[in-house]
């Protein structure tokens, strides 16, 4: 990659779905293995200004899993992270651990909302929540970036719509009345680079470890490789992402390895 140091180099990476234990697979998948691929093949491509991880960073939640991730990422990555949280992430133990204060890098604001209820697959951002964020989009007068873990839209495949964010129009509402520059999420575990009505461009990042079919009812794996997705802000606002994937890495895809998916009906 070329150096382009006049813009703002921010890596995202969504859905990493990690176990306490580093050697653990969940659908056939290493996701400690995958995430760090995934790390590995974008920092060889360029160092970060800023990081954002948007959820479901633990598959099962609490201080070993959130130490792993933390330890994962610093082995390779020093700089500024922002960290959302997902629905399979528990907020007290995840707050506890990582770093989820809002960033300002070179003049963007990053900017994270909360989508996730402890114990729900829904997103839903509280009354608080939106109010917090139209104040931050408010207060800041220049460029910002929100991220968050659910997708506030349907994209069309059913089993993951229904778990869309709720109030997802009010968040819209927000990012437009505010003119929030961009919202990235993770959860639907696929690429989307969405238009909707205001302009604001709205991405879905692939997950760190496997993907799901696209434009399908229910559950269903893709063959698509553990990705991430880049975004190069510019100073006069305009926001252009690539998304990039580990297309060397084996995935190995086991249905029948869920254990830990047991009883929750294929929850995303
Ligand atoms: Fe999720």
């Amino acid at each position: 990659m070329t150096e382009d140091k006049d813009r703002l180099h921010v890596l995202q990476v969504t859905d990493c779905h990690l176990l306490p234990d580093p050697e653990a697979t969940l659908l056939g998948v290493c996701t400690h293995a995958s995430l760090g691929a995934v790390l590995d093949r974008a920092l060889a491509e360029r160092t970060p200004d800023a990081l954002l991880a948007t959820g479901d960073l633990a598959d099962l939640p609490g201080p070993d899993t959130y130490a792993l991730f933390l330890a994962t990422v610093r082995e390779v990555y020093s700089g500024p992270m922002l960290c959302v949280p997902g629905n399979h992430d528990d907020g007290a133990d995840f707050e506890a651990a990582l770093p989820t204060a809002d960033l300002t890098v070179d003049g963007w604001r990053l900017a994270g909302v909360d989508t996730h209820v402890d114990g729900e697959v829904g997103g839903s951002v509280s009354g608080d929540e939106l109010e917090r964020l139209h104040t931050v989009l408010t207060e800041w007068s220049s460029n910002v970036l929100v991220a968050g873990h659910h997708c506030p839209v349907d994209i069309g495949c059913p089993w993951l719509d229904r778990h869309r964010i709720d109030n997802g129009d009010d968040l819209i509402g927000t990012l437009v009345a505010t003119h929030a520059n961009a919202y990235v999420f993770g959860h639907i575990h696929q690429q989307r680079d969405l238009a909707i009505d205001g302009g604001v461009p709205v991405l879905g990042t692939p997950s760190t470890c496997f993907q799901f079919a696209r434009d399908t009812p229910g559950f269903a794996l893709d063959e698509l490789k553990p990705g991430y997705r880049w975004l190069t802000l510019a100073a006069d606002g305009s926001v252009e992402s690539q998304v990039g994937r580990v297309e060397d890495f084996e995935l190995n895809l086991d249905l029948t390895d869920r254990p830990h998916l047991a009883g929750r009906g294929g929850k995303s």
